[in-house]
Order: C-alpha cells, then sequence, then structure tokens
C-alpha cells in the first residue's frame, strides 16, 4: 500500500536558532503544515567543525527526524549542506525529497543579480568548502562571487548578544574589508545573519540588496510538495516540535519570540 505523505510533518535542522528564520517562512507561507525542528546546539558551531565531523551530525539528525517520518527534510543551514551534500546524495532514501538554501539562492542570483557584482558572506566551512562559486561558475550567466568569511558572527548571534555596540563593530569590521568593495548585492550566505539582517543592511544605509534565503527556501518547499503531492490541504492538528540537543536560554527566547508559548520544545541529546 503506497502511503500518501500530505499530513505528514516537514523536517528542517540548522546548527542552532538560524534555521529558525526559515521555519518561520515556511509556516507564512505553508500555514496548513506542521514542522518537526531540530536545531544542534551542542554541536555549534559548525562553521569550525571538520566536514567529517558535521556528515555524523547530519546523519544522526537525519535519522532522528525520519523518525518522525517526515514528508520533506530542509537542510536550514548553509554549512551543513556544504560539508554533506556529497555524502547525502549518495545516501539518502531517494523517496525523501531534501531542499538547502544554497540551490533557491542561486537561482535567484541568475534571475535578478546576473548582472550585479555579489558578495557572500558565511561561515569558514562554508567558504571553504566553495559551495556557492563552485555553483555558480556553473551558470553561464554568472560571475564569481566576492567571499568572506566572517566566522565571528554566528556565534554572537547564536548567544544572543546583547551588546549592539559589539555587534556592530563585528559586523564593520567585516564588510569593511577590501574583498566585498563595490559590491552591489550581498548574500547572507549563513541562516544565523537572517537574524542582524537589519544591522546589515543599515552599515549600507540600505544602499545594496541583502539576499536571505528563507522565503526562496519556504516557496522551494511548496513548489516540491506540489510537484509530489503532498501538500496539505487542510490545517495539520499537529503541533510544531522544536528539538534541541542542548536547550540554551536563547534557543528559548528566540523560539517562543517566533512562534509563540503553543508549541513543544525539547532536548534531545545524541552523541
Ligand atoms: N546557520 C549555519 C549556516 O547557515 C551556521 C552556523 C554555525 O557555524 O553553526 O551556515
Amino acid at each position: 500500500m503506497i502511503i500518501n505523505k500530505r499530513y505528514h510533518p516537514i523536517g528542517l535542522f540548522d546548527s542552532g536558532i538560524g534555521g529558525l528564520t526559515i521555519a518561520k517562512s515556511l509556516k507564512e507561507l505553508l500555514p496548513n503544515e506542521s514542522i518537526i525542528y531540530f536545531g544542534d546546539t551542542k554541536h555549534f558551531p559548525y562553521g569550525e567543525k571538520s566536514s567529517e565531523d558535521i556528515i555524523s551530525y547530519v546523519k544522526n539528525i537525519f535519522e532522528i527526524l525520519l523518525k518522525y517520518d517526515c514528508k520533506l527534510i530542509i537542510i536550514a543551514c548553509n554549512t551543513a549542506y556544504a560539508a554533506s551534500h556529497k555524502y547525502l546524495e549518495k545516501n539518502i532514501d531517494k523517496n525523501i525529497p531534501i531542499i538547502n538554501v544554497i540551490d533557491p539562492m542561486i537561482e535567484f542570483i541568475q534571475n535578478n543579480h546576473a548582472e550585479n557584482k555579489v558578495g557572500l558572506i558565511a561561515t569558514n566551512r562554508t567558504i571553504h568548502s566553495d559551495i556557492y562559486n563552485n555553483k555558480v561558475l556553473k551558470c553561464k550567466n554568472l560571475n564569481k562571487l566576492s567571499s568572506l568569511a566572517t566566522p565571528l558572527l554566528a556565534p554572537m548571534i547564536e548567544k544572543g548578544q546583547n551588546d549592539d555596540n559589539k555587534l556592530n563593530k563585528t559586523i564593520t569590521h567585516y564588510l569593511s574589508n577590501n574583498s566585498l568593495k563595490d559590491i552591489e548585492t550581498l548574500i547572507l550566505g549563513c541562516t544565523h545573519y537572517y537574524l542582524i539582517k537589519d544591522k546589515i543592511e543599515n552599515f549600507y544605509n540600505k544602499k545594496i540588496k541583502i539576499l536571505d534565503a528563507s522565503k526562496m527556501a519556504a516557496e522551494k518547499a511548496e513548489s516540491v510538495l506540489e510537484k509530489h503531492n503532498i501538500l496539505s490541504d487542510k490545517k495539520s492538528t499537529n503541533k510544531d516540535i522544536f528539538m534541541v540537543s542542548n536547550l540554551t536560554e536563547n534557543f528559548k527566547n528566540v523560539v517562543h519570540k517566533l512562534f509563540g508559548e503553543n508549541i513543544v520544545l525539547k532536548s534531545c541529546i545524541y552523541d
């Protein structure tokens, strides 16, 4: 018997709070869907971990999400995808559609910013994997991105850095780097940065376009669900579930701020 997964949840994961921005856009676009979110706070920051370590985390998280019978998995973390995409292509059950946050961004750039000088900021692991530029260089109409690793940002955001001065100084330090000189568009290549998008826009006095993939990824999810005929047509009765491998005060604060109190938040330890 073929089971239609129309009413099953959508699984998403990130190393921490960054992917919550994708979850938020997804719930706004597809309010009928229920979600299972995994924040791997115990192993944060992925940006400073080896690819081998990240692949083993990703394997474990997939196992957890698949136990909930998710109908679609969204890798809401650039770094996790950059480190594990080759592994996933070979090893994950092809019946589960998987989407990431990098491909929708490349498609958007191709359609809207092909003429622009585009910059990219992301974690060390993402920048050194060269995943963005490898994809960009396969598109005939795109030029190489001006890339910069900005490794101090995600940890400040994950911690809930409340000293704005310190955060703004770090942003200024990175964005003044010569490699980003003259850019007309900037890709936020780490989902954590979406949470400080306004500060980045302010640095540029709103003169350059700052791109985050939250809406793009949600739209991609919608089209994949439609294509597989598993888009929910009625409001899910399941509660959204948020799991973390280490329950931190800031994760709690951010998840409640974005999704309200009426959610399930639990610790899920794995090694
Ligand atoms: N949010 C993750 C990303 O999109 C990275 C943060 C980390 O270093 O764990 O790349």
